[in-house]
């Protein structure tokens, strides 16, 4: 049983999507849910399936070890982010070879990068007039969205279609897709 800490900074749709799909599929289970902001919807989420919190700040994630111990402490084999907006510091990558995921709502290496997340992507794509969209959902490195790709999914562009419209289409993607991957990639590690 692998045990998965999920990173995120949001609402948590993908966060809720992973736990639920782990509590009927065996291979790992959400042992904790941090968060950047202490008001975010995520957090609820957390609270609502009894899995134990942590709120990161720039001293316990960016200037101490105090994040990677509480991963240690509680035997975390990966961690998986899930619309979580920092930079993971590159200490922290080398700390965790090979066992950080994250998810990013285009098809990389198009729109990626720093300020490239969200509602951003999806308005992005849509002043370029893209024909085609979607999830890549890749090991992370020291650079924003740059990582090895585990896998990409993609979905077309109708002319007409507004910015919510991709965002509602990609976000589909990631609603079928991500818990999937990631039995595959935990499994098999
Ligand atoms: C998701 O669309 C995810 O792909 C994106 O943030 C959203 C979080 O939604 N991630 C990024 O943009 C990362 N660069 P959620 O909180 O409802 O899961």
């Amino acid at each position: 049983m692998k045990r998965i800490a999920i990173l995120a900074s949001g609402a948590g749709s993908n966060a809720a999507n992973i736990i639920e799909y782990f509590k009927s599929n065996a291979g790992a289970e959400v042992v904790l849910i941090a968060s950047n902001k202490s008001d975010a919807g995520v957090l609820s989420i957390a609270i609502n399936n009894a899995i134990p919190t942590f709120i990161l700040n720039k001293h316990n994630f960016k200037e101490s070890n105090d994040f990677i111990r509480e991963l240690k402490s509680r035997q975390v084999d990966f961690i998986v982010l899930a619309g979580f907006l920092w930079k993971v510091p590159a200490a922290f990558v080398y700390e965790f070879p090979m066992r950080i995921i994250n998810i990013h709502p285009s098809l990389l290496p198009k729109y990626g990068g720093k300020g490239m997340y969200g509602h951003f992507v999806h308005e992005a794509v849509h002043a370029a007039h893209e024909a085609e969209s979607g999830i890549t959902i890749h090991w992370v490195n020291e650079h924003y969205d740059e990582g090895a790709i585990i896998a990409q999914y993609r979905t077309d562009i109708s002319e007409g279609d507004s910015v919510a419209d991709i965002e509602r289409k990609v976000r589909a993607l990631e609603i079928e897709w991500f818990p999937h991957v990631l039995k595959e990639v935990l499994t098999s590690c």
